[in-house]
């Protein structure tokens, strides 16, 4: 799909359908539907009325253009009222253009940007979200079809080019569309990692896919492969124990972009990267495992985040780690009452092996805090209590650094991926300690976000630090939102770049 930003008369752009849109309750219409309904000699809005439209959220009216105008047929999307909308909204819409697009066998498209001088909000800004949404909503996950690719919809939009409405908006617009290209993509790059089967998906591959993205010329990033006998030597006991029941062996990756300028600061990104998870010895029911490939989601936003960083080129010095593992019951996993040392030398008593994802980032969080970073930032599908807590369309996040939790939010808000605080509460920390051990991997049933939050605060010692339970919206189970398709979601990408251009 190509998206243009073009300058000059809608009207007179040859294309399947051309979208105006409205708001509700406004007292005039938008001036294109006046110009529209003129060269129609009024038909528009006599239909208009007579259909009774409201222009709620959504709604959506479509008709022939008859031969007076260029554009085959016309459509009007409804934007509700004016105090209700707002930038997220415009992704929404972006989405549901695509879906009635699509639903009318449109190839090209033509648009104006919805609500220009209604939200107080840039032009640039509002592009990049209906852009997102548009490009978003667009994707599909068919790598695995097989016999049955012949009943997909085979219908793809070919273009759409948004009219803006002076030239100096011109430019402002096309910023918004370059960004939102390049994070869009990179969403769509962590979806496919995602919605690849595990078989197809095993820890080197993961590392493979990073080291794709390392390899891009002029990128600015490099990439430090650290395999079974690195790891050992590093002493990452805890993440090896959760990886000693699989037949393919773990892999940690460690990223690392530099600006071209000197670095203002140095960022550490961490994903949980459990490519499948059974529960090992503690297995998970077959229902609790159907969706389990989706568990490394947080090293895949990680990874999709730094293929768009050649183009963001933050100015601070960017890592991302991961300890890629699978989480498999077999004759060498380990066992329920186990114990391991993480790199820190903080000692771990397994008691529940499916609770692997705090064992293997206990070693990661080490791992990034040994390069001394400003802040951690760190995503993972920690919980299945985050998603009780929350629902499925957001995320819980906790930190030790209350201004570092402040970027997060705003970076959640600005982003449209939606992040709530829980609290680190330290009167719970007791939890999570053992008898045995220095810790234990589970505190029990209640407040199971914030304990794995707990325990995990015990590996970052001395750094601003933020924890996203991403087990929520990192995978869809259906379709919420138009700009979302089913399957994984690539969460966190947008979030954390909105985090990285502060
Ligand atoms: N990967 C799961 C969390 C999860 C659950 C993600 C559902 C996405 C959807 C994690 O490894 C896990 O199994 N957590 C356990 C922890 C418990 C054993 C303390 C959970 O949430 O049940
Ligand atoms: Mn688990
Ligand atoms: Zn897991």
């Amino acid at each position: 799909m190509n998206i243009k930003i073009k300058c000059g008369s809608a009207l007179q752009e040859p294309s399947d359908l051309l979208v105006v849109s409205q708001l509700k309750g406004a007292k005039t219409w938008h001036a294109s539907v006046a110009e529209i309904d003129r060269a129609l000699d009024g038909e528009f809005l006599q239909t208009l009325t007579r259909d009774q439209y409201e222009a709620k959220f959504g709604e959506w009216v479509v008709f022939p253009a008859s031969q007076k105008i260029t554009p085959k047929k016309v459509a009007v999307m409804g934007l509700g009222t004016k105090e209700r909308l707002t930038l997220d909204d415009l992704r929404k819409i972006g989405g549901a253009l695509i879906r009635r697009a699509r639903d009318c066998k449109a190839k090209t498209i033509s648009l104006f940007l919805p609500a220009e001088d209604i939200l107080e909000i840039s032009v640039q800004d509002m592009t990049e979200a209906l852009v997102e949404g548009l490009y978003l909503s667009a994707y599909r996950f068919h790598a695995y079809k097989g016999k049955m690719a012949e009943q997909l919809e085979k219908h793809e939009i070919e273009s759409v080019t948004i009219f803006a409405s002076s030239k100096a908006r011109m430019a402002q617009m096309e910023r918004g569309a370059v960004l939102s290209r390049v994070l869009s993509d990179a969403t769509i790059f962590a979806r496919d990692l995602v919605n690849t089967p595990s078989a197809h998906m095993k820890p080197l591959d993961l590392a493979d896919a990073a080291k794709k993205v390392a390899s891009v010329k002029g990128s600015g990033i490099s990439i430090k492969i650290l395999d079974q006998e690195a790891m050992e030597q590093l002493g990452m006991d805890a993440a090896l124990a959760i990886a000693r029941g699989s037949v393919n062996p773990p892999v940690g990756v460690h990223l690392i972009y530099k600006p071209k300028e000197a670095a203002k600061k140095k960022i550490a990104l961490v994903g949980k990267a459990v490519t499948f998870d059974s529960g090992g010895l503690s297995l998970k029911s077959a229902e609790g495992m159907a969706t389990m490939k989706t568990d490394m989601a947080g090293a895949a936003a990680v990874i999709g985040l730094f293929q768009s960083l050649s183009t963001l080129r933050p100015k601070a010095e960017i890592h991302g780690i991961f300890l890629a593992v699978e989480n498999m019951p077999s004759g060498s996993a380990c066992r329920p009452g186990d114990v391991v040392k993480a790199m820190n030398g903080t000692t771990i008593e397994i008691l529940n092996t499916d609770a692997e994802g705090r064992v293997t980032l206990a070693d990661a969080l080490s791992y990034a805090e040994t390069l001394k970073p400003d802040a951690i930032v760190e995503l993972s599908t920690l919980t299945g209590a985050c998603i009780v807590a929350l629902g499925e369309d957001i995320a819980g996040f906790m930190g030790n650094d209350a201004k570092l939790c402040q970027k997060i939010r705003e970076a959640a808000y600005r982003s449209g991926e939606s992040a709530w605080e829980l609290p680190l509460y330290h009167p719970y920390d007791e939890m999570v300690h053992s008898k045995v051990a220095d810790l234990k991997n589970t505190g029990g049933r209640v407040g199971g976000t914030i304990t794995a939050g707990l325990f995990l605060s015990h590996f970052v010692e001395k750094t601003p630090w933020v924890h996203i339970d991403i087990a929520g919206p990192s995978y869809a189970e259906r379709e919420v939102r138009p700009d979302q398709p089913c399957g994984g979601t690539g969460f966190g990408v947008r979030l954390l770049a909105r985090y990285l251009q502060g």
